[in-house]
């Protein structure tokens, strides 16, 4: 059975660009099925460094055919830069990517009503990307959206956006917006259009006869379980649904195809923007992990929050995905701190009951107290290590409990950025 897919596993930038990158020089197609350029992906291999917002990272190998499918939401000024980058740092995709017609597409009114909405919500806000991710799914659920499929054609394309610009302009102008005119932005989306017009084609006959001949098709999943739209931290989260079975709709690959899902896990863990964050370090040892992680938001640079690794959360997310194996990322960023710690689960109450994750919504986890336990650290270099054995004891100790607790074995485990920083178990 061909199909292998990437997940996060925590609130997103587990490193899925890098784990796709070394995963792609097996696959035929790799594809992405959610989320749009609020995804940073970044690969860091022979041709340099990129960070992937919306092609695959799968492009860099010449004989993988790259699909964008139609649950992505598509900026077109972010799509077509990351092409001409590709292209003039002697990457062709254009024989290569597939681009679902079906794609939502992202226009400048809906940066507006998330600004306008996130202003609104003060406190309460998610502290999103800034791409205008929610209303352009908001619209995609209301029949109000904007495809590629719509731009094919002038007069339909303007005839829609007319009638969105009359629906939005009202609530624009009420929060002290300038209404919006078509004229002032429609040309220019067409334009960017023709640019990508030629791979703007559906991939689903390929796929499925990539599929049918048992080709290797990987997927790419942006965003994170703990992100995802329904079963995420909800309203701390993504529009998308980020989990793996998001791939029949976001991709139109039927779930019998899968045989292989890989959670991708940080040895700690991180987030960008609002929301709970149970074993958050808000100390000089968070603000170590912060600096030797280089945890700053790929997308928007803002400083990622960071935090011990918490197994409630990642065995939750394994259990929802199906996780067959789980991808440990950026152990090297732990070298350099004497002492561990690790969440096993959570308590909450004065009687210290048990709470599982998907016992309560975001505000549970706000008040529940995680239960450490402190591994020794190895403090020794790691990021030269190619084999499991030669892991100082320490770090193999460390690695060991939190696949137990995990409840999934760990295949792969990362010690650097790039493709060869990489052990495979
Ligand atoms: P993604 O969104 O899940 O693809 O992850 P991001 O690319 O947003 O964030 C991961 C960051 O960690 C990037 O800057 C990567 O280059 C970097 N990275 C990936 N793997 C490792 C690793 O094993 N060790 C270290 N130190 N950095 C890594
Ligand atoms: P990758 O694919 C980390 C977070 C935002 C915010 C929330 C909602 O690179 O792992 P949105 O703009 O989607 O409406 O923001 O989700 N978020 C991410 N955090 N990595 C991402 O993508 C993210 N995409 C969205 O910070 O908290
Ligand atoms: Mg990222």
């Amino acid at each position: 059975m061909p199909v292998t897919v990437v997940i996060g596993t925590q609130w997103g930038d587990e490193a899925k660009g890098k784990i796709s990158d070394v995963l792609a020089e097996d696959a035929d197609i790799v594809a992405r099925f959610n989320g749009g350029d609020n995804a940073g992906h970044t690969v860091v291999n022979q041709f340099g460094t990129f960070k992937q917002r919306l092609i695959p990272s799968g492009i860099f190998n010449d004989k993988t055919i790259s699909v964008v499918g139609p649950g992505v939401v598509l900026n077109l000024n972010t799509i077509t830069t990351e092409i001409a980058d590709l292209n003039s740092r002697g990457i062709d995709i254009n024989d290569r990517l597939w681009v679902s017609p079906r794609c939502q597409i992202v226009m400048p009114y809906h940066k507006l009503i998330e600004e306008l909405t996130e202003k609104a919500k003060g406190d309460l806000k998610t502290g999103t990307t800034k791409r205008g991710m929610s209303p352009v799914y908001a619209d995609k659920v209301s029949y109000n959206g904007i495809r590629l499929f719509d731009l094919m054609d002038k007069e339909k394309a303007y005839k829609k956006i007319k009638t969105q610009l009359a629906i939005k302009n009202p609530t624009l102008e009420a929060f002290g917006f300038e209404p919006l005119r078509a004229e002032d932005f429609v040309e220019e989306a067409l334009e960017k259009f023709e640019l990508i017009r030629h791979v703007v084609r559906e991939a689903f006959e390929l796929m499925h006869n990539a599929l049918i001949d048992q080709s290797n098709v990987l997927v790419e999943g942006a965003q994170s379980t703990l992100l995802d739209n329904t079963w995420g931290t909800y309203p701390y989260c993504t529009s998308s649904t980020t989990v793996v079975g998001g791939i029949t709709a976001g991709l139109g690959i039927a779930p019998k195809w899968v045989n292989r899902v890989i959670g991708v896990a940080k040895a700690y863990m991180g987030r960008v923007g609002n929301g709970p964050f149970p074993t958050e370090l808000l100390d000089e040892t968070g603000d170590h992990i912060r600096e030797e992680g280089q945890e700053y938001g790929t997308v928007t640079r803002r400083p990622r929050r960071c935090g011990w690794f918490d197994a409630e959360l990642v065995r939750f997310s394994s259990m929802l995905n199906g996780v067959s194996e789980i991808a440990l990322t950026k152990l090297d960023v732990l070298d350099k701190l004497p002492e561990i710690k690790y969440s096993t689960h959570y308590e909450i109450g004065e009687d210290n009951q048990t709470l599982r994750y998907w016992e309560g919504d975001a505000d549970k986890l706000f008040e529940c107290d995680p239960v450490y336990e402190t591994s020794e650290g190895w403090l020794e270099a790691t990021s030269e290590i190619r084999e499991f054995e030669n892991l100082p004891e320490n770090a193999k100790e460390y690695i060991e409990k939190l696949e137990m607790l995990m409840g999934c074995p760990i295949s792969m485990v990362s010690v650097g950025p790039s493709r060869e920083e990489t052990i495979i178990i």
